[in-house]
């Protein structure tokens, strides 16, 4: 008898079901006996070269907060770890006691994947090896070795005072941890690549708190009791770059490529309105601009910025480029952009800068608003006419209250020459022109109506995603449709059977990430339904904008 297609599926599912990853349904509590005395706490503490922060003191205040405030949890024991060792004695630790544990380096993940109530934090903020090697055997223009904690301003300047450039976030407080675990885009991206097209090895603690070295060539174990085992297996090094963090293990240091300087870094700022005098005028100007990105030189990069709120009493809606040019800018490279600054002639400008370092020393974090954010991945052909009207109406017409804008990073360009398999991000990636982040945002003021506010942007989120394809796993809503096709794609199975690997009992969870089983839970539900995204624009554009 033939099969039907309807008893593929059900053995698929099946299938599905038995492989899953066991959960650890509850971890220990501090309130139950399972929890550790505070004799065995100080014992573990005195182990350690770093230490415990707990509730009050004032570390643990200012490293508990989350850049998303919203999603701000109180783990029991912040392990303020130092060393790789410190991190292995923590994982022990948690696993002896069955205390949940979690991973934070800088705490900015939008939806909260770094901290939990009642967990062991392995908090990765002191962890600041910062080693340059200019003289790698594996890499003729030298590499960094960098550790978890470290801020990518921290990076920039120790990798700018070596005469080098890396691939790194535009935000300085971002750390290289979930940034580059999830795939890392950057102002520069479009001639270096993402930052896991950057890594040369991770050093990572695996669930049983063994020292793992991970690169392209294979994986060597080091166990507790000192013995070390090779192989030629590179599965896990694919699936660190772009699984997403804290679902293989801690990665406690990352070794990134180094590359010689550009001769010198050019922005390019131009500015436009939406409206002026109530009549739209901005329509031809982001047309003109998608109609460039296509073959946009690859040393032009740099961010699209849309912001649906008043500019003067005559102009409303900030139209924005800010782009940045890697070396210094030819002619046939600036007249590229001739169409661009023909209609912004009065509000452009080139500015140059000697090195990467002084064109990121520009861009300041200050500002910070309540916001609901989506994102997809847009390719040069998704941007349609239907496109342009969707922004522009929500610019013009957001839900009563609030204001709708968007920022773009440009991708595509070195990131386009990487094979689709080559690292586990979503295959999008390898085609896209820019993640497309876009927010609805209101005010302290209407809080009370943030469901209101939560649902709008959620359904404005679902119809962005009709014009992209996937999700940046980085840059994610708090209610992602799809989540495991949203941020990987195809790449999903693969990255679950690794998972399965590395972490067969589930120690590693955290929201949204592989492996992740959803529990269900109204808490959960009420946690995130309502989410505020404490975020600002100005990050990008080293300028207030916001009236
Ligand atoms: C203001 C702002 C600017 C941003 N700019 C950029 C940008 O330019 N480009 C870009 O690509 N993204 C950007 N992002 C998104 C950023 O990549 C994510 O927020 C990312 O999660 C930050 O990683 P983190 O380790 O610093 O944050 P955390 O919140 O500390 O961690 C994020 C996730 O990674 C895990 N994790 C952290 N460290 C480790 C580790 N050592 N080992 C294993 N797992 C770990 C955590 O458990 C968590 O799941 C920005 C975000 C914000 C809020
Ligand atoms: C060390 O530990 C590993 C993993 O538990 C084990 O496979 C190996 O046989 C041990 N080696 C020695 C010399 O005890
Ligand atoms: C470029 O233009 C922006 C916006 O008008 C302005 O803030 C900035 O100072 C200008 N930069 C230079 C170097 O003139």
């Amino acid at each position: 008898m033939a099969r039907s297609a309807g008893d593929f599926n059900l053995a698929v599912y099946l299938l599905v079901v038995i492989v899953e990853v066991t959960v650890v349904e509850s971890f220990c509590k501090p309130s139950e006996a399972c929890w550790p005395t505070s004799g065995t706490i100080a014992a573990f503490e005195n182990s350690l070269t770093g230490s415990i922060v707990e509730r009050g003191d004032a570390k643990y205040e200012d490293l508990v907060i989350m850049k998303n405030a919203r999603t701000t949890k109180y783990p029991t024991l912040m392990v303020l770890v130092k060393t790789t060792e410190d991190v292995q004695k923590s994982i022990r630790f948690a696993r002896t006691h069955d205390i949940r544990i979690t991973i934070q380096s800088s705490g900015h993940d939008f939806i909260g994947r770094s901290t939990d109530d009642f967990s062991l934090q392995i908090n990765m903020a002191e962890m600041k090896d910062v080693a340059v090697d200019l003289s790698s055997a594996r890499h003729s223009d030298g590499e960094i070795t960098v550790g978890s904690g470290c801020s990518w301003k921290e990076i920039y300047q120790e990798v700018d005072t070596n005469g080098r450039v890396i691939l790194g976030g535009s935000t300085h407080t971002v750390s290289p941890g979930g940034y580059t675990l999830g795939g890392g885009h950057s102002p520069v991206s479009r001639t270096l690549g993402l930052a896991v097209d950057n890594v040369l090895e991770f050093e990572m603690v695996d669930v049983d708190g063994n020292l793992v070295k991970s690169t392209s060539g294979g994986t060597d174990i080091t166990f507790e009791n000192g013995t070390t085992t090779s192989n030629s297996d590179a599965e896990l090094f694919w699936a660190l770059r772009g699984g997403g963090g804290g679902t293989f293990g801690v990665v406690t240091k990352f070794i990134f490529k180094l590359h010689q300087p550009p001769s010198q870094v050019v922005k390019f700022y131009c500015g436009y309105a939406l409206l002026a005098y109530g009549q739209v005028i901005g329509k031809n100007m982001i047309k003109t601009f998608i109609s460039l990105i296509k073959d946009l030189p690859t040393e032009w990069g740099g961010y699209f910025i849309l912001i649906g709120s008043p500019i003067s009493s005559i102009y409303f809606g900030p139209i924005m480029f800010v782009l940045n040019h890697y070396g210094t800018m030819t002619n046939e490279h600036k007249l590229y952009l001739e169409p661009l600054y023909n209609l912004c002639a009065d509000d452009h400008n080139f500015t140059e800068f000697d090195s990467f370092w002084k064109y990121e020393e520009t861009i300041v974090e200050e500002e910070y608003t309540w916001l609901y954010t989506f994102n997809t991945l847009m390719s040069a052909d998704d941007f349609t006419d239907d496109w342009v009207n969707f922004v522009t109406d929500q610019m013009t017409n957001p839900p009563a209250g609030s204001t709708f804008g968007c920022t773009g990073t440009l991708i595509g360009g070195k990131v386009k020459e990487i094979g689709k398999q080559e690292t586990s991000v979503h295959p999008a990636f390898r085609s896209t022109d820019m993640s497309l982040t876009c927010y609805v945002a209101w005010s302290y003021e209407t809080r009370h109506l943030d469901n209101r506010y939560v649902d709008a942007a959620k359904s404005l989120g679902r119809k962005l995603q009709t014009y992209g394809r996937g999700v940046y796993v980085n840059e994610p809503a708090a209610d992602p449709t799809n989540w495991k096709s949203d941020f990987w794609g195809d790449n999903y199975d693969k990255l679950y059977e690794i998972k399965k690997k590395w972490d067969p009992a589930g120690q590693l969870q955290c929201r949204y990430c592989v492996g992740y089983v959803e529990s269900g839970n109204s808490a959960d539900q009420t946690t995130f339904s309502a989410f505020w995204m404490f975020c600002e624009m100005s990050v990008i554009l080293g300028l207030t904008v916001l009236p």
